[in-house]
């Protein structure tokens, strides 16, 4: 672990998330990783499931930065950074891996690992804890997702040991953690937005209400992606789903 950083494995629990939000919730200090063999209630974003069978990697990272919650637009991104470097030191192709707007991280085109960033504030706004939540596929994927996913093993021939993984992705995020300027989302951003899947392409984007098909125009420095609708008009959008377009144009 790097120096400073406690972990603590369960070979079965409901959700690494939860615990480590249970944990913050007590008051641990942190930084804290939570990693499981699987989990029985792993959970996604969304309100949605997360499948967590033995084999693939399902960790939560528990900290405590000192930064108001306005401040953590640029987090999940730097956590998608952080997955595609893992990835890539799994054998991964560079340019395989790609970040996929807000939280997904996509190798040739399917999602491979998704991220699950909560947070609890404190008075004044200020940021009490938050947990990090990562599932990385490495062994199996489901098959009936709503977006098409894949595993390490599926993409690079090789099986990658839980083990290994967690030790190059609690280092990595450790790294770009340490070198995090909250208040300069922007160097966060234009690094995500290199290696982002379908800037500058269609897509249909599903929120809570709406279902939207537009021109990705790129990442807002808090966060917001930027879609541009036939009729011309530019929508920013802090919440949903994007997905290839639904009918051609
Ligand atoms: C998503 O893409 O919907 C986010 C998935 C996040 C899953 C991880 S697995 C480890 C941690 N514990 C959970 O219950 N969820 C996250």
């Amino acid at each position: 672990m790097p120096e400073g950083t406690d972990a603590r494995y369960f070979d079965v629990c409901g959700s690494t998330n939860s615990l480590a939000v249970e944990d913050g919730a007590r008051g641990e200090h942190g930084p804290t990783w939570f990693v499981a063999g699987r989990q029985e209630n792993g959970r996604g974003r969304r309100g949605r499931d997360w499948t967590s069978y033995g084999g693939n990697l399902y960790c939560s990272y528990l900290f405590r930065p000192k930064a108001m919650l306005s401040d953590l637009a640029a987090l999940p991104f730097l956590v998608a950074l952080a997955v595609r470097d893992t990835l890539r030191a799994l054998g991964c192709a560079d340019a395989s891996v790609q970040c996929k707007w807000p939280n997904d991280i996509l190798v040739n085109g399917r999602k491979a690992s998704g991220i699950l960033i909560e947070s609890s504030a404190a008075p004044g706004l200020r940021t009490d804890f938050v947990v990090i939540g990562i599932g990385i596929n490495l062994r199996h994927f489901p098959m009936d997702a709503q977006f098409p996913a894949t595993s390490v093993a599926d993409e690079t021939g090789r099986e990658a040991e839980t083990a290994a993984a967690f030790k190059i992705l609690a280092h990595v995020l450790h790294e770009r953690l340490a070198a995090w300027d909250p208040k300069n989302p922007a160097a966060v951003a234009a690094e995500w937005r290199k290696c982002a899947w379908g800037i500058g392409e269609r897509r249909e984007i599903r929120t809570a209400d709406e279902t939207l098909d537009g021109i990705l125009i790129g990442l807002d420095d808090d966060g917001g992606l930027r879609l541009q609708l036939d009729d011309g008009s530019e929508r920013r959008l802090y919440a949903g789903d994007v997905f290839p377009p639904a009918k051609p144009h």
